[in-house]
This record gives structure tokens, C-alpha cells and sequence, in this order.
């Protein structure tokens, strides 16, 4: 499409006039139910899209196969759901900024956590920190829930910024929401992607407004992290505090480190776990080299980052994040490959994993705190393919059984079976 530079510019001098957002994504085949689900939902979605309060707003719309699979996991349409069930999830897809592929490839690879229109508490119980906050345009504006967007086409050190361009002026991205759900992201261009209120860009599968650490856990089959909370009194704490990052080992972790979720007694396995949870929310993309945090267990916990782009690598101590940046209501969990030991005695301490011990060089922030540079993720390439094909449901799930209940209260006689 679009070869021709003249054909292009005559097409962006004709959209760049004034569209809405449901005339920009009917032009959009992909976007057909998409297009429906607005159409049936009129003035529930134009109080969010046709609303110029809310603007500059980028809307990640959710493609004809998300509906499908939607369907098929939950047996109806979501364009017949009513619209009071959707307004979380509407609004987890709406993002607070006008925001291009540029964006998400000029980040060094880091990745790019963007808050949302997402504020219910029950999915949201966190506070944004100021560089978000002076990122997003305030913090009145940036208190959404986020989700972790990453460019996935980094490539190697050459190119190591470039995303590469399809043809047809798409790019790919990944969208990670709850319960360590991915989606792809294919960004539009100007061309097709502007309209009145900023932009829109094209998923592939339903984001999962994050929810409790507890079900995230678990969600994650993180089994060791689990038998080691359920031993203590710690999960009132953690799915009911605020501001929390949980630096959760993964059970290869634990059973390296002797199994102390089985072994340690319940005070000292509690002041491990405390030590394990940070009291704010440390996405991977704010962390730099050198950061220190204070746990709540009050020992020091030292960020160490390795690496650029793809290769880009964080440390916790001795611990290397494996997958980072698991979204929870509260906070957010990095999954790591050992088990944390105090700064002071790393290096009395054999590391417990090949892995926690990089090599010392090209850090690429230097040390330091609080720089404002912007997103970071480090998904570790062990994990990064790991997508949560599924996992979204548990939430859907929760926003369903409202729906079901309000369905069989009005006598709508709609059986949700899993
Ligand atoms: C999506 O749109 C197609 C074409 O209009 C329609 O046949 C299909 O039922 C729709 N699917 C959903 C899940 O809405
Ligand atoms: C527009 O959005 C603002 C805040 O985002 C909200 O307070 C207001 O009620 C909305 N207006 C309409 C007409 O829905
Ligand atoms: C997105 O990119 C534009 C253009 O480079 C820039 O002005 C804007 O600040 C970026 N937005 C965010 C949230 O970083
Ligand atoms: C949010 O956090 C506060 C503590 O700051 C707690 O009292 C409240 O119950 C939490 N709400 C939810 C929905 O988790
Ligand atoms: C949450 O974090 C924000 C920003 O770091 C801070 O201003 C706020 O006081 C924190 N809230 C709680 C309950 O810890
Ligand atoms: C994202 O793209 C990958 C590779 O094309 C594919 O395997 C995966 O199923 C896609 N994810 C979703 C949620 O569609
Ligand atoms: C979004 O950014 C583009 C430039 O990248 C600009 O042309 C457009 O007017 C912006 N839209 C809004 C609503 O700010
Ligand atoms: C932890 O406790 C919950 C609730 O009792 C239970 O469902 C879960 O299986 C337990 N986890 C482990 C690993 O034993
Ligand atoms: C728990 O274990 C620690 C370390 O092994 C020990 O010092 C402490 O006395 C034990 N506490 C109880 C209540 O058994
Ligand atoms: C951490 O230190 C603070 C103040 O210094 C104290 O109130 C708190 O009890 C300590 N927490 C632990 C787990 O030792
Ligand atoms: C570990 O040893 C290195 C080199 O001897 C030193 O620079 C570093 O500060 C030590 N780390 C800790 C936590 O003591």
C-alpha cells in the first residue's frame, strides 16, 4: 500500500484533518469488532474517547482475533457484555500519553511502563513516583495502573535502537498487563494511527488489569514463594499493603538455596521475605546501576545492571531478575534466579547460581539514583518468551462473575462455563 510518496502525503494531508477515534478505527479491517464493540456501547465509550479531557490518550485496540479469543474462552461476545462490567477494562487499554513506535524504541531497549486510565483501587492500589509522574503529565494524570511496553525487535549491537519497519509501516512490540500477560503491539503510523484524541495502535489479545499478589503468585506456579508465604502471616501484607515490588525467587531458586520455604522457622523465614519486599514500586525501566533500596526487613538491596538493549541485565544482590516487571494491583514482583543474601555477605557467600555473577562491564547508567531516564525491562531472554497464554482469564474472570451475577439478577440466563 502507500508505495508512492505522493500517494502517502495525500493520504496524511486527508488524515490529518479532524477524525474521531471510531472513524479512524473503521478504516482499520483488523479492527472490526473493535469497531462493533464501540458501536454497541456508544455512550460508555464516547464519555472516554470523545471526551477531550482525557486527551492526549493512546487507545491499544484489541484486534478481530482478541475478540475471538475471547469468545471463545468465555462462550459470548464481549460486544454483548454490558458496558458497567467493561469499564476497567476499557479504560486498562486507554493510555495516558501520545505515544508513537518512536516512543518505544527510543528507550535504549529498556522498555516503556505507561500508566493507564485504570484507577479503581482494586486494581490499582499504588501511587505513581515523581519521574513517571513528571513523564505522564502529573501525577493527578499518571496515577493509572501501567502496563510495560517493549519493543521487541532491538536486534543486536549494531542496531541495537532500531526497530525495524515492515512495508506497511507497522511495528512490533510486546504489552505486558497482569498476571504476566503478553500481547503483541503492532504500532501505526501517523497515517493511519492518529486521530482527534491522539493515536491508537492494534493488540492481539485482551489486556489483564493486574490484581493480588497472591493469585499473581500462584498464577506464576511460583511454588516455593507460595509454601514460603503460607507459612508465615505475610500474605495479609502483601495483597493488602500499597506500593509493594516483591522480589520473588523462582523454585529453582529455593531448592538451590536448600529449601529454606520448607526448612527456615516461621520467624526466620518471615524476616527472609521481608527482605525480599521493597516498599515502593521499582519498575525495571527506573531501576539504574548502583540503585540501593531499603527493605522492609531493613537490610540494603543493590540494584547492579549489565548490558544494553536485549542484552540488558539486572541484579539484586546476588540474584538476577528473570522475569521482570510481573504487574500486581499493589506494586509489581520481579522474578529472580537465586535467593537473595545480604550485601555483606556476598562475597563471603558462594553464589548460588551460574548466572548471578556477570561479568564487570558496560553498565550503561553508571551509578547513581532517580535519574529520570525512562522505561526499562528486562524480561530476561530465558523468560521473555514466556507468554502468558491463558492467564488473563483469572482476572476476566473476576470482572465475569460481576457480569454474571448482574445477567442472572436481570434474568439474562447467560451460563458462563470455563
Ligand atoms: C467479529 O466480526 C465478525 C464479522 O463482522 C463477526 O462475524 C464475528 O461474530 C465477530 N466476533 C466477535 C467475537 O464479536
Ligand atoms: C470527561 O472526563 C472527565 C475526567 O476524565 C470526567 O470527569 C468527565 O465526567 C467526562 N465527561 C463526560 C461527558 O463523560
Ligand atoms: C514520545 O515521543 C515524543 C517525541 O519524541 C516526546 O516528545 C514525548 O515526550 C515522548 N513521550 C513520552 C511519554 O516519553
Ligand atoms: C489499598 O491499600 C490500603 C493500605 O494502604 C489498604 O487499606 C486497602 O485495603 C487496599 N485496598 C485494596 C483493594 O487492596
Ligand atoms: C506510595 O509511593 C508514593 C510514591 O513513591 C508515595 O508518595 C506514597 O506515600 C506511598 N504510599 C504508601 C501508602 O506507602
Ligand atoms: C504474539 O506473537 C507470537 C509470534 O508471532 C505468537 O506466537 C503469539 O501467540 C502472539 N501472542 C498473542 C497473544 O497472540
Ligand atoms: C499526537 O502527536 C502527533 C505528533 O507526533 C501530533 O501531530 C498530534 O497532534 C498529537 N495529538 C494530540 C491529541 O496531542
Ligand atoms: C497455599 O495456601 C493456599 C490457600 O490455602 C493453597 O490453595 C495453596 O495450594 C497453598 N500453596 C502451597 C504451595 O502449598
Ligand atoms: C528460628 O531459627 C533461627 C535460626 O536458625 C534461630 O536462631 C531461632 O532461635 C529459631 N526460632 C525459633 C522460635 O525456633
Ligand atoms: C526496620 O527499622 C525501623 C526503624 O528503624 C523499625 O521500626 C522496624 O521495626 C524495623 N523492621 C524490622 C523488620 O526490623
Ligand atoms: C565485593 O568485593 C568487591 C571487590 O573486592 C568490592 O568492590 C565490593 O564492594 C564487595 N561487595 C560487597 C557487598 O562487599
Amino acid at each position: 500500500m502507500l508505495r508512492s510518496p505522493l500517494l502517502l502525503a495525500a493520504f496524511l494531508t486527508t488524515t490529518a484533518n479532524a477524525q474521531t477515534l471510531i472513524e479512524a478505527i473503521s478504516k482499520i479491517p483488523t479492527l472490526s469488532n473493535f469497531t462493533a464493540f464501540y458501536q454497541a456501547n456508544e455512550p460508555f465509550a464516547n464519555a472516554l474517547f470523545a471526551n477531550s479531557s482525557n486527551y492526549p490518550i493512546t487507545v491499544l485496540c484489541p484486534n478481530d482475533d482478541a475478540f475471538a479469543a475471547f469468545q471463545a474462552q468465555f462462550g459470548i461476545p464481549l460486544t454483548d457484555a454490558p458496558p458497567e462490567t467493561l469499564l476497567e477494562l476499557v479504560q486498562y487499554h486507554t493510555l495516558v500519553s501520545n505515544l508513537s513506535a518512536d516512543n518505544f524504541t527510543d528507550d535504549g531497549g529498556k522498555g516503556v511502563t505507561t500508566p493507564t486510565l485504570l484507577t479503581n483501587e482494586m486494581f490499582n492500589n499504588r501511587s505513581v513516583g515523581t519521574e513517571m509522574a513528571s513523564r505522564f503529565g502529573g501525577a493527578a494524570r499518571a496515577s493509572g495502573q501501567v502496563v510495560f511496553i517493549k519493543s521487541e525487535k532491538t536486534g543486536g549491537s549494531a542496531r541495537r535502537f532500531l526497530l525495524s519497519r515492515q512495508s506497511n509501516g507497522v511495528s512490533q512490540a510486546s504489552v505486558r498487563s497482569g498476571l504476566q500477560s503478553n500481547v503483541n503491539l503492532t504500532t501505526l503510523d501517523d497515517a493511519e494511527g492518529l486521530w482527534d484524541g491522539g493515536r491508537f495502535h492494534i493488540i492481539d489479545g485482551l489486556l489483564t488489569p493486574p490484581t493480588m499478589c497472591s493469585t499473581t503468585i500462584r498464577n506464576a506456579k511460583l511454588t516455593g514463594l507460595d509454601t514460603a508465604l503460607n507459612r508465615t502471616k505475610l500474605w495479609d501484607a502483601l495483597d493488602g499493603g500499597k506500593n509493594l515490588t516483591c522480589l520473588g525467587p523462582n523454585d529453582k531458586a529455593f531448592s538451590d538455596a536448600g529449601s529454606p520455604d520448607q526448612k527456615l522457622n516461621e520467624t526466620t523465614l518471615t524476616g527472609a521475605l521481608l527482605f525480599h519486599t521493597l516498599p515502593e514500586v521499582a519498575y525495571s525501566d527506573y531501576l539504574v546501576d548502583g540503585q540501593e533500596f531499603k527493605s522492609l526487613q531493613n537490610g540494603t538491596v543493590r540494584v547492579r545492571i549489565e548490558g544494553e538493549g536485549t542484552e540488558r541485565a539486572i541484579w539484586f544482590n546476588n540474584a538476577r531478575v528473570v522475569d521482570a516487571n510481573v504487574l500486581t494491583h499493589n506494586g509489581l514482583m520481579h522474578v529472580l534466579d537465586a535467593v537473595m543474601v545480604p550485601l555483606e555477605e556476598m562475597n563471603a557467600t558462594a553464589t548460588p547460581s551460574a548466572s548471578s555473577t556477570p561479568t564487570a562491564t558496560g553498565t550503561e547508567t553508571g551509578t547513581g539514583t532517580g535519574s529520570a531516564t525512562s522505561a526499562a525491562s528486562s524480561t530476561g531472554a530465558a523468560v521473555a518468551t514466556t507468554l502468558g497464554s491463558g492467564s488473563w482469564s483469572w482476572t476476566l474472570w473476576a470482572i465475569l462473575g460481576t457480569l454474571v451475577v448482574m445477567l442472572e439478577g436481570a434474568g439474562g440466563g447467560w451460563l458462563l462455563m470455563a
